[in-house]
């Protein structure tokens, strides 16, 4: 899809690249993250309206410390650089970065100079205000041409300036919320000294993708896979609006889904939106192959491998269907790829492109191209996108759900019965969190139904039940993960709830493992 004007993020290996590119989109100018090793023949191809240097390993002198090209600064393009990035521009021309003892890390009060009282970057900026350092050299001297704009009480020279060669830098962080200015400050770099103007929009990204899904597709037909899910909900959505009845959705209910899950998917979709969906119900189908099977990762084998024979199944006779402009198979696959899994690290060079297009296992002899119209976007905006092209605040806010459903949600053998005790149970869970988390910090929750029996007492009868399980964590990317700290009264409103309304349930229990040791799923 062509972006422009594009700000690159040159990747130092920070943790902070991904959030550069987010600020710089915040700001609606549109960004990509590119190693900091590229070349500078790569890098002139893209055209990039600017560069920004993300912050990076502790000390420019490290021996396996990134570089950029030195001639990157001589292209013309303004080129703002932060904490590594400011001592890469130093050193890179000419300045000095002694080695300190002493680091600075976490808040600090940033102190502008009256160097820089025609400091575009600094424009609207107060003289004293809050920022977040996180380094241990820093700049000693800064390169010919320079001055020193801002100052903290460990760091000399927190930023620096070559206004006429349009470079500008800062130790401290400002793509951090900690930076009170930070935002400012990127958006004075954007809309005052490099002259864009904030035009990358929701609007917009849904023209840019609609005409270059037309422009790909031509009059043949697309195939979508729903699962209900955020990113094949939008991929549906968006490609609908571009190219109408040449899209087909197949939405497998494999019977291991949330309560009301699947009628919604085919309400939201059939209904409202009015796409041509294939609504396949394989849950017998499913059941009797997960008869009497315990063992997670086969659990997670049959129900991957039905899905896609399903789904091929169902794609072939599409494609049988619309053989009037395709000559009888379906070209395009759609599918909701999202930019992280495509971003190339600037440190990790084995992490390289990851290949995604191999996870879905084509058979034999089928070929499809692949339509990744969500392939820039990060997931907020994703859901941002969602919500514009009309989608139902459920499904763009629906939390991560594994593709087996229940199935790793049931410990041991999964039966119809036990699924309609566990998706009774899980809807009390999410119906009485979400009410009480309206800011939506708890990243995950539901129930899990274990394989074990407990004796209790409800009246005068001895009970001998299942326990339902409550695992609510939070979490920022699922990699690791805390358990929530949920309010004593709606622990115990649940745990009421569950045990009144649902028959078979004599216990509740709260999950108290964080991630690791434990995982978010118990299978
Ligand atoms: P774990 O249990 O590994 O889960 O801590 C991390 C995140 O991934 C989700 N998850 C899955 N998502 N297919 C998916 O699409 C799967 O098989 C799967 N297993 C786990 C899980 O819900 C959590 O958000």
């Amino acid at each position: 899809m062509a972006q422009s004007p594009t700000v690159l993020v040159l990747d130092f290996g920070a943790q902070y690249a991904q959030l550069i590119a987010r600020r710089v989109r915040e700001a609606h100018v549109y960004s990509e993250i590119v190693p900091a090793t590229i070349s500078v023949e790569e890098l002139q191809a893209r055209q990039p309206a600017a560069l920004i240097l993300s912050g990076g390993p502790a000390s420019v002198y490290a021996s396996n410390a990134p570089h950029a090209d030195t001639r990157i600064f001589e292209l013309g393009i303004p080129v703002l650089g932060f904490c590594y990035g400011i001592q890469e521009m130093a050193t890179a021309l000419g300045g000095a970065v002694p080695h300190t003892d002493v680091g600075e890390y976490g808040f600090a009060e940033l102190r502008i100079d009256s160097t820089a009282a025609s400091s575009l970057l600094f424009e609207g900026v107060p003289t004293s205000s809050q920022c977040w350092m996180s380094h241990r050299d820093s700049v000693g001297v800064v390169p010919l041409g320079f001055v020193t704009t801002a100052h903290t009480e460990h760091c000399a020279i927190a930023a620096m300036e070559d206004p006429a060669q349009k470079l500008y830098a800062t130790q401290f962080h400002p793509e951090v919320a900690h930076t009170a200015y930070g935002q400012h400050i990127i958006e004075n770099f954007l809309y005052k000294i490099v002259g864009l103007k904030p035009e990358w929009t929701m609007e917009s990204i849904i023209e840019t993708t609609i005409s270059a899904v037309r422009a790909q597709v031509g009059d043949a037909h697309v195939i979508c896979g729903l699962s209900g899910g955020v990113d094949s909900s939008v991929v549906a959505a968006l490609l609908h609006r571009a190219i109408g009845n040449q899209l087909t959705c197949v939405f497998v209910d494999h019977g291991m889904l949330r309560k009301d899950e699947a009628a919604s998917v085919v309400q939201v979709f059939r209904n409202q939106f009015a796409v041509d969906l294939i609504d396949v119900d394989a849950s017998d189908r499913y059941l009797s192959l997960l008869a009497n099977v315990t063992e997670p990762e086969e659990k997670r084998r049959i129900i991957g491998e039905e899905f896609w024979k399903i789904f091929f199944e169902q794609a072939e006779a599409v494609g049988k269907r619309v053989a009037g402009n395709t000559g009888g198979t379906v070209k395009f696959l759609a599918q909701g790829t999202l930019y992280p899994d495509l971003i190339e690290s600037g440190s990790d060079t084995a992490a390289k492109i990851k290949s995604h297009h191999n996870l879905i296992p084509f058979p034999p002899g089928v070929h499809f191209k692949l339509i990744e119209p969500l392939k820039s976007l990060f997931k907020d905006e994703v859901r941002q996108l969602g919500l514009e092209l009309g989608l139902p605040e459920h499904i763009v806010w629906r939390q991560p759900f594994p593709g087996p459903g229940l199935a790793v949600r049931i410990i041991g053998d999964i039966t119809r019965e036990k699924l309609d005790v566990l998706r009774e149970a899980d809807a009390i869970v999410r119906e009485e969190i979400s009410a009480w988390d309206t800011e939506r910090t708890v990243w995950q929750y539901f129930a899990v139904l274990p394989d074990i029996r407990s004796v209790g007492v409800m009246g005068d009868e001895r009970t001998y039940g299942h326990p339902i399980i409550i695992r609510a964590v939070s979490s920022a990317d699922a990699m690791t993960a805390d358990w929530a700290r949920l309010p004593e009264d709606l622990l115990a409103k649940m745990s009421n709830r569950i045990i009144n309304e649902v028959p078979g349930i004599n216990r509740v229990v709260y999950d108290i493992t964080s991630k690791p040791p434990g995982t978010i799923e118990w299978e």
